[in-house]
């Protein structure tokens, strides 16, 4: 049966582990999440994928900086990207890197395919890089200031011996491929393509010879791949094309390709939608069905950015509010395709109204009402009375309205059908009102009428929130004594909670103070956790050529001829030396008397203002200057290790 589904194939950019994701890389992901859920939901056979995109000068200058490889820089990047996703939940089918052989084989193998073609040759590349961006400029992009025309950072001057991609002789049927409207979203991003190609397009200089972290270009080893013909190429490659003599199969190729949404955001439209397709062009394959572009989430007017220092951490939202509030808030507040301001006031106001009071209040109402009048089990309906019939056709048909949104990626709308329901149910309440009902015996049957509708109307909702937040949905359908797995079929059926077995949980979604969240957050922006290193790695070898010995100081006084300096002498049981420190702002030197201390012992001595000092000692010093020992409780000549 299963190989007659319907395939859906979507993936998100390849993220550039060169620091950690934020909450921006976030929103596309949980916005990718969603839709590969709902369509599973719906019956699809969905391939979902996303990953890293590890090669370039960018993150090789970055390792550089760190003082490790590049591999092992972005081996640990990579490493807290795949935490995140998975306390995020996120289903992807799978993760690519493009450091992994699958992908550095098949990427070779794509060039010389475009390379036989004709549509690869060498030259010279004259004119300006963005690292940060990994793209080139034009004297005339770069303009008088030679910034990067995308991020408006510096760019540099670029001279080298290069491959180009012919990317010219695709102009037109390029520009076809755009105008008909169906492969690029939103459209006002068609026309800034069409304005991009029409200005005229150059040859596209895929090679880059003055850095070596990336895939070696197969027939020229002096050369690297340009990073975003590497990158682009991973949609296909994590499914196996082509074939190469690894024994990865090519099966999935043939099922999801074409991929039917690629999700990126708005900067990178213009790889996916001109470079990526006159790729597919160029090796004879079918082109991706569309390419989305979505918006920033912005920070104060600009976009969010590590250089900037103005990033909202995921794991921080999540610690304090759960996965489930933090993807509802992305995915119902931003309007898709649109840039859209992220404030942490907006965000907990969103959780209280629609998570906290609306689905919230809903659920521990109703459970608490069924177990009140029903000795918890959820009774059959009479016949429909009031705005019964209302609030059912409501319900069994607001799956329609959520598909038609979520086939334009529509997550606002969607999510806001889904809200309506549970705001009219919510007002089902206060018109029914079944604290009046339960006072008359003889209003039973349309007491169990109401709290049936109740059952009913959550039970619906559990279903159609399952994409966007399936916690929840668990959670309510545990609270209402929901049997089985969500079906999206059970979202259009009225009847199938009589009998259960409703059980009083937790809140699901407490109600914030806002005031002190907002506080708490700001307190944790100011202080930022610090990295524990603030220095270059060094090797164990360099860590031990030190030695470390403990020590008691047996006299302490000020250096004769320097202010700052305290000149002690240390006991090391057995040997005494003298040593100074520029610590005598920190220490009287009647209080350093009896100190135990840690001392650097090997240090060269050197004369201090015409002491000798020999050896140093360990303090703990705060960035006032002001120092603090670094105690022991060991006897004195002890090696520390
Ligand atoms: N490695 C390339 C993509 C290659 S795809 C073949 C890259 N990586 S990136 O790490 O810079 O990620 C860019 C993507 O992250 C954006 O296209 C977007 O999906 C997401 N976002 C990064 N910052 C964002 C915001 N401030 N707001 C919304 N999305 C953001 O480009």
């Amino acid at each position: 049966m299963s190989e007659d589904k319907k395939t859906f194939y979507i993936t998100t950019p390849i993220y550039y582990p060169s620091d950690n994701l934020h909450i921006g890389h976030t929103y596309c992901t949980v916005m990718a999440d969603a839709m590969a859920r709902f369509k599973r939901l719906e019956g699809y056979d969905v391939r979902f994928l996303t990953g890293t995109d590890e090669h370039g000068q960018k993150i090789q200058e970055k390792a550089k900086d760190k003082g490790v490889t590049p591999q092992a820089y972005v081996d640990e990047i990579v490493d807290g990207i795949k935490k995140l996703w998975a306390t995020m939940e996120i289903s992807y089918d799978d993760f690519i890197r493009t450091t992994e052989p699958r992908h550095m084989k098949r990427v070779q193998d794509i060039f010389m395919r475009m390379y036989n073609k004709g549509d690869i040759y060498k030259g010279a590349y004259e004119g300006w890089y963005c690292t940060p961006c990994e793209s080139f400029w034009t004297d005339t992009q770069a303009g008088e200031n030679h910034v990067c025309p995308d991020c408006g950072r510096p760019v540099q001057k670029a001279h080298e011996e290069a491959y180009f991609f012919k990317l010219s002789k695709y102009a037109d049927k390029l520009r076809e491929l755009l105008k008909g409207g169906e492969f690029l979203q939103p459209e006002t991003r068609v026309n800034e393509m069409i304005g991009f190609i029409d200005q005229g397009l150059e040859d596209l200089c895929i090679s880059r010879s003055s850095f070596d972290w990336g895939i070696p270009v197969p027939i020229d080893e002096k050369h690297v791949m340009y990073v975003w013909l590497d990158a682009l190429s991973n949609y296909m490659t994590a499914l196996g094309y082509p074939e190469v003599d690894d024994g990865i199969s090519s099966e999935n190729y043939k099922k999801y390709w074409p991929a039917d949404y690629h999700l990126v955001g708005k900067e990178i439209v213009r790889f996916h939608s001109i470079i990526w397709p006159a790729m597919l062009m160029s090796i004879e394959e079918p082109l991706p069905k569309h390419v989305l572009g979505h918006g920033w989430l912005l920070i104060d007017g600009g976009k969010m950015s590590k250089s900037k220092g103005n990033v909202v951490d995921p794991v921080v939202l999540i610690d304090r509010y759960g996965v489930d509030a933090l993807k509802y808030f992305l995915l119902r507040e931003y309007t898709f395709g649109q840039d859209g301001a992220f404030t942490n006031e907006v965000m907990l106001n969103r959780m209280n109204f629609d998570l906290a009071n609306d689905l919230g209040n809903l659920v521990s109402r109703t459970v608490s009402m069924i177990e009140k009048y029903c000795g918890g089990v959820v009774p059959a309906a009479g016949a429909d009375e009031g705005p019964d019939a209302e609030l059912k056709e409501m319900a069994v048909t607001c799956y329609e309205r959520v598909s038609k949104h979520m086939d334009k990626f529509a997550f606002n709308l969607a999510l806001e059908e889904i809200w309506a329901v549970i705001r009219r149910t919510n007002k089902y309440i206060d018109e029914t009102a079944p604290w009046v009902l339960a006072k008359d015996e003889a209003l039973k049957g349309r007491l169990d009428t109401v709290m049936h509708n109740l059952a009913e109307a959550l039970r619906i909702v559990s279903v159609l929130i399952y994409p966007f937040m399936h916690h929840t949905s668990a959670e309510i359908r545990k609270q209402i004594g929901a049997e089985g797995d969500v079906n999206w079929e059970d979202a259009k059926l009225f009847d199938k909670m009589v009998g259960a077995t409703v059980k009083k949980g937790e809140a699901i979604f407490p109600r914030l103070d806002i005031a002190k969240e907002l506080e708490e957050l700001e307190a944790l922006k100011a202080a930022p956790v610090k990295p524990v290193c603030t220095k270059e790695l060094i090797e164990f070898d360099d860590f031990e050529k030190i030695d470390l010995k403990t020590g008691t100081i047996i006299k302490a006084e000020k250096h004769p001829k320097a202010d700052k300096l305290l000149v002690f002498q240390v006991d090391f049981g057995g040997e005494q030396r003298q040593i100074i420190s520029g610590v005598a702002g920190s220490f009287k030197p009647e209080e350093c008397i009896g100190q135990k201390v840690v001392a650097v012992v090997n240090l060269k001595p050197r004369m201090l203002r015409g002491l000798e000092s020999n050896g140093m000692l360990l303090y703990a010093c705060g960035e006032d200057h002001s120092y603090k020992f670094v105690e022991t409780k060991a006897d004195n000549g002890i090696e520390v290790g």
